[in-house]
């Protein structure tokens, strides 16, 4: 059974488990960017995990009735269009290729659906995700509920279809995980790539063309998210995109950027000196992100709790903190006092990951279920969930804080999968020690 199949039947069975009824999950609309130039269209990710299908205009329908349903509704064949747009599939041959039940033109979503809907007990569908569908399935219900004078029942019941996916996506299949590795290694190339580029006098934005260069040429065909490529002091701004700065002889030069290769994220961080070598102070920060790094590596195992890489890593960098003299022992107290009181947040303030996977922050609860009243406590990591481990260092100049590391920000960043004894590092390739840079950035 091919993958996309494989999961619209466990997303039928849990519907039949919780009653049955119809699910409905559109893609994502076109956006037009300005006059009639749109944006790169990227399909929805809950409509391709189940379809692999990328044309717009698309809806699947799942029906977990007397007998399971699966249905498309897509663009028609057209010779008109498909001159200037590209070839589309058109329902009979999606229907085929896509291995469904059934496939009609999407102009007849608006007759079809409220016979699909007729009698069943429940819809499932994004609650509240958008305007446009909850419109459109306002029309529909109206439509069953025209009926009812013949007998017929309109759902009474609305469940969020996310809840079912999410927990479908938050753990990743043999298939996902082959793709999120060569989005992995494709993004480290490209990280290697701008350590080998850098030099005084260029702009972010060259690094920046760099990481593109290297993505496309490898098959990507987005970046997951805007490139931060943020030279000295931008380093230092959390959500920094790659602008026109000049990159400075004894700065450092924050890379946060990833491929998207089909439809799966990377996202990795690296930091390194725009000149190919550390300072002592740099080096110095540096090497506690480092270490707080590998304490979270060490942490990201099957049955430990998502924050407890999180925690390990604020114990490293909350002792490099006071070690350095960035936090004053005298003024925050102990290792312990740094943590309870939140001081060192001045310097770290994210958290150390989060789940990555179709999105880059990916979906899925980062909770494990409770009884009712009773706070849910972190989730338990499992084989199969692909998290980042990213902690960071970022200096702003303030009183008290020595002036050999203001403006310096690091992070350091990586996707682990967790596996049955622990976790692997998909972005292991992309250079990350002092020694391995410098290598790299000489070489
Ligand atoms: N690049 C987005 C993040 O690291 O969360
Ligand atoms: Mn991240
Ligand atoms: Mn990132």
């Amino acid at each position: 059974m091919n993958p996309y199949a494989n999961r619209r039947a466990r997303v039928l069975a849990q519907m039949q488990a919780q009653g049955g009824g119809v699910a409905i999950i559109p893609t994502a609309p076109e956006v037009m960017r300005n006059a009639d130039a749109d944006y790169p269209y990227r399909h929805d990710s809950y409509f391709y995990y189940l379809t692999g299908f990328t044309e717009p205009e698309a809806t699947l329908v799942l029906v977990a009735g007397e007998k399971d349903q699966t249905i498309l509704f897509c663009r028609e064949k057209n010779e008109e269009r498909e001159i200037w747009d590209g070839y589309r599939y058109g329902p009979e041959a999606a229907r085929e290729a896509f291995g469904l039940d059934a496939a009609y033109s999407i102009a007849s979503i608006d007759t079809e659906l409220p016979k699909l809907m007729a009698n069943a007990p429940a819809l499932f569908y994004a609650l509240g995700s958008s305007s446009r569908l909850d419109d459109q399935i306002k029309g529909w219900l109206n439509a069953v509920r025209a009926q009812v004078r013949a007998g017929v029942t309109a759902p009474s019941a609305a469940i969020d279809i996310r809840v079912i996916l999410n927990e479908m996506r938050l753990v990743k299949d043999a298939y996902e995980i082959g793709i999120m590795q060569r989005a992995a290694d494709i993004t480290a190339e490209a990280h290697a790539r701008a350590m080998r580029c850098s030099r005084a006098g260029l702009r972010e934005y060259h690094l920046e063309a760099e990481l593109l260069h290297e993505f496309r040429r490898n098959g990507s065909q987005f970046p997951a998210y805007g490139s931060i490529v943020a030279a000295g002091p931008n380093a230092c701004v959390l959500h920094y995109r790659a602008g026109d700065a000049e990159l400075r002889d004894g700065e450092l030069v924050l890379i946060d950027a990833g491929c998207e290769l089909d439809s799966y994220a990377s996202d990795i961080t690296r930091t390194f000196p725009v000149s190919g070598k550390f300072s002592g102070s740099q080096k110095a920060l540096y090497e506690i992100v480092l270490d707080a790094q590998y304490a979270a590596i060490a942490a990201t195992r099957p049955g430990a709790r998502f924050t407890d890489g999180h925690d390990a890593a604020l114990k490293v960098l909350a002792q490099g903190m006071l070690d350095t003299g960035l936090l004053d022992k005298n003024k925050v107290g102990s290792l312990d006092d740094v943590i309870a009181n939140g001081n060192y947040r001045q310097f770290y303030m994210h958290r150390t990951g989060h789940w990555l996977g179709m999105d880059v922050h990916d979906v899925g609860d980062y909770r494990d279920p409770a009884p009712a009243g009773a706070e849910k406590p972190w989730r338990t990591l499992a084989p199969g969930m692909v998290l980042t481990i990213e902690p960071g260092i970022y200096v702003r100049p303030a009183e008290g804080v020595p002036d050999a590391f203001w403006h310096i920000g690091i992070r350091i960043e990586d996707d682990a999968l967790v596996t049955t004894d622990g976790c692997d590092i998909l972005t292991r390739k992309a250079p990350k020690t002092v020694a391995e840079i410098e290598a790299v950035m000489k070489g």
